[in-house]
């Protein structure tokens, strides 16, 4: 795929500060470059039998990011040479880390990303992992991993439902961390299952924790999303 450019030259002279996550699919980094820190998923350390894979999913999180350029509080995307994808550095912590215990702002800040993402034609698809929701040094909320990102016409039956989910996902978060702001609206978005979910708990994560845990040898703990 054709990138545009980045406005920074991340690939050359960069050193890493910190590993921030290694798994198989890809070791993440915080790194200095020339214009300052970003953070990078190299797929130079992933084993010749999942780079394939690994690559798939690097791909899909460029391309979820390209359509996103320009946005706050999602990461910048920098470069995909399809070894190593660059992205913004988003200075928080992890939702796990620091709990929005009763920041209805936050809430509110988070419902309206997802929005401009969803109006943008992205559905994130990975929003029950409070490690994938940041919450930034200003309080504000940023949203990272966009692996399993979906692309489509925002107005498309797929889409629309896709995006449901992810404000469910969001509206778990909410429910556990500021309970007292629920509406009775997302109340009842809370209750209502979309076929999807019921199919992805039926099939896709029986085989999901198949891989993860038997196959990759994966923890599987790292922010612990709310249950279903
Ligand atoms: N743009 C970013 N800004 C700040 N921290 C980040 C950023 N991207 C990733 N991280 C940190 O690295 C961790 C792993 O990155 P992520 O893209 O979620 O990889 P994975 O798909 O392996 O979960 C995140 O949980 C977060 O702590
Ligand atoms: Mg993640």
């Amino acid at each position: 795929m054709s990138i545009r450019k980045p406005p920074l030259d991340t690939a050359d002279a960069a050193v890493e500060i910190e590993a921030l996550k290694a798994d198989s699919f890809g070791r993440i980094s915080l790194m200095r470059g020339p214009q300052g820190v970003f953070v990078r998923r190299d797929l130079g350390h992933v084993p010749l039998w999942l780079r394939l894979p690994a690559w798939w999913l690097a791909r899909r999180e460029a391309r979820g990011l390209q359509r996103v350029i320009g946005m706050q509080d999602v990461p910048l995307l920098l470069n995909w040479d399809g070894r190593r994808l660059d992205r913004s550095y988003m200075a928080g912590a992890p939702m796990y880390l620091a709990p929005p215990h009763g920041d209805l702002a936050y809430f509110r800040q988070a419902r309206r990303v997802l929005g401009q993402l969803h109006r943008c034609g992205l559905a994130h698809n990975d929003l029950a992992k409070e490690a994938n929701w940041l919450v930034l040094d200003d309080g504000r909320p940023g949203i990272i991993d966009f692996q399993l990102a979906v692309r489509g016409n925002p107005r498309s039956r797929w889409m629309r439902l896709l995006a449901r989910e992810d404000l469910r996902h969001l509206l778990k978060h909410k429910r556990t961390y500021c309970p007292q702001h629920i509406t009775p609206v997302e109340r009842r978005v809370l209750k209502r299952h979309s076929w999807v979910r019921d199919a992805w708990f039926a099939t896709g994560k029986p085989v999901y924790r198949f891989v993860t845990r038997r196959l990759l040898k994966w923890e599987d703990n790292e922010g612990r999303g709310p249950q279903p």
